[in-house]
């Protein structure tokens, strides 16, 4: 994968996509690096861990037909100074596919709080199995983008596309610290 135009002030870069016929797509760049460690959950593994949940979805759909849809992510490096003007080296982080969506779940429901009726029960059934296999342990309405899909008939319906998944695959020891149960919510 390679930047053919980056704008990283924003965090926000133009790549050639693998996944589409799409030849380029906006991704979102994150870092790898946390500020804090969290018992279970390696440092500075969180961009590895958005690419292994993204491939897992996407692996789970090949394997089973249940359509996750997790963005199109990478783990790729970059220069520190394109992201900081006095960075210096390089570094690490994943890159997301930008979810075609006008904005999470927790501000959609605080624009209409009926929206969680109108969700199909199919889609939050696969985002309960991709959270199951994945171990996910801050999953709430601010890590789901709210997209739209067609129902079938034309029409189009609400869909939940996951997001932020640094938070995935923990070891044993992140399934059981007060900073990573399953009940424990981040931004
Ligand atoms: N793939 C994506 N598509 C669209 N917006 C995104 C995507 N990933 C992150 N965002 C936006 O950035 C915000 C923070 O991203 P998130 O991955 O949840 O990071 P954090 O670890 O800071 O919670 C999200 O609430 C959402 O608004
Ligand atoms: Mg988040």
């Amino acid at each position: 994968m390679q930047a053919e135009w980056a704008q990283l002030q924003q965090l926000e870069v133009k790549l050639k996509t693998l996944e589409s016929d799409a030849r380029i797509k906006n991704f979102i760049f994150k870092e790898a690096d946390s500020p804090e460690s969290i018992p279970g959950f390696p440092n500075n593994g969180e961009a590895c861990r958005e690419a292994l949940a993204a491939d897992m979805s996407r692996t789970l759909n090949l394997m089973t037909g249940i359509d996750i849809g997790v963005p199109e992510t990478h783990v790729i490096k970059v220069s520190a100074a394109s992201i900081d003007e006095y960075g210096t080296g390089e570094v690490v982080g994943s890159v997301q596919a930008v979810a075609e969506a006008e904005s999470d779940l927790l501000k959609a429901t605080m624009a209409d709080p009926t929206i969680y009726a109108k969700i199909p029960k199919d889609c939050v059934d696969s985002l309960a199995v991709m959270d199951i296999v994945s171990l996910k342990t801050d999953r709430h309405e601010g890590n789901f983008m709210l997209g739209k899909r067609d129902d079938g008939s034309g029409a189009e319906e609400p869909t939940l596309i996951p997001i932020d998944h640094g938070l995935s695959f923990p070891s044993r020891d992140g399934m059981t610290c007060p900073e990573g149960d399953w009940t424990h919510e981040r931004g």
